[in-house]
């Protein structure tokens, strides 16, 4: 894809209240780029070329949340299910959006094929974007994450992590196991070794290693290849006669439960959702 050579092309973004430094090129429709700074509705996420513009129609936009179901909501947090197909625009609009912080993945702007998991905080004014996930309906490669994005302003927060663990939350209910569409960016890999390495560690803790990779991926939806990366990353895993064997080092599951905290994102028992045929 000739885009990730190119330039970028937006320099900055205004969605609610935040003024946002954009990373990378993004393809928007050539009337709005090249250009300094585009404003966004951060409910239906059009964008506009003056503030004016942008002002006009907050006043006439009535959407408060994505225009899809809400799925999950815990405390000020909530998920939301929105069909590529049913809601092009939109759609079109977030992969845009997002591709001015995501650099080496394709995008794919056919997002009639995908479903997209929009984690919102929400206060009296609305529900406010802070990132989303976006999802193949069928992946035959098993990917149960092609996208995956938290705005600048909402980073380093902890709401990688909750949308990670919505990920595997969903692939539980449709009893399959998933894996991230690869390559991931270099912040992807930090936040999906976290994930794995709290799910697994606080899993191996309270076995105290009897258990087998296969048992592990039925409980989690990891896919056992991340399984077994993760701990051979941690050195808790050997390969002896043809088997992987978990060593379940107390001090080293410890020290690195320490790291990566021990508390669990997501409260499955508020995700109120069917999967997707
Ligand atoms: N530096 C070092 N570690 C980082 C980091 C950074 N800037 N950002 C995240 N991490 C690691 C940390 O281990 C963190 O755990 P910690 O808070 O216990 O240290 C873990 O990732 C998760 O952090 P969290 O706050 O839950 O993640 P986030 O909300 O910042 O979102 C991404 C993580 C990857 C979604 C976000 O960085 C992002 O959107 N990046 C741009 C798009 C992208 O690269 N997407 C992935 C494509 S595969
Ligand atoms: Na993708």
């Amino acid at each position: 894809h000739e885009e990730f050579t190119k330039v970028k092309n937006i320099n900055r973004i205004e969605m609610g209240k935040f003024d946002v430094q954009t990373w990378y090129f993004s393809p928007f429709p050539a009337e709005f780029a090249p250009c300094e700074k585009l404003y966004f509705c951060e409910f239906c996420l059009n964008f506009m070329k003056r503030k004016e513009q942008q002002q006009r129609h907050m006043r006439k936009c009535e959407l408060r949340h994505p225009p899809g179901d809400e799925i999950y909501r815990s405390g000020n947090v909530a998920f939301f299910e929105v069909d590529g197909k049913k809601e092009k625009i939109y759609c079109q609009n977030l992969c845009y959006l997002a591709k001015l912080f995501l650099d080496h993945k394709t995008l794919y702007y056919d997002v009639d094929l995908f479903l997209f998991y929009i984690l919102c905080e929400c206060d009296e004014r609305g529900y406010h974007v802070v990132g989303y996930f976006s999802k193949e309906k069928n992946s035959e490669e098993g990917y149960n994450l092609a996208c995956i994005l938290t705005f600048p302003q909402y980073q380093r927060k902890g709401f990688g992590k909750i949308l990670i663990a919505f990920s595997y939350e969903l692939s539980k209910k449709e009893h399959k196991v998933g894996t991230p569409e690869r390559p991931l960016s270099d912040l992807g890999l930090l936040s999906y070794r976290s994930y794995w390495t709290r799910v697994l560690l606080n899993i191996i803790k309270k076995r105290r290693g009897n258990i087998s990779i296969k048992d592990l991926s039925e409980m989690t939806a990891i896919k056992t290849d991340d399984i077994i990366s993760t701990l051979q990353h941690l050195n808790l895993i050997q390969y002896q006669k043809g088997q992987h064997v978990i060593y379940a080092n107390p001090k080293i599951i410890e020290q690195q439960l320490k790291e990566v905290g021990s508390g669990a994102p997501i409260d499955a028992s508020k995700l109120i959702w069917t999967p997707y045929n």
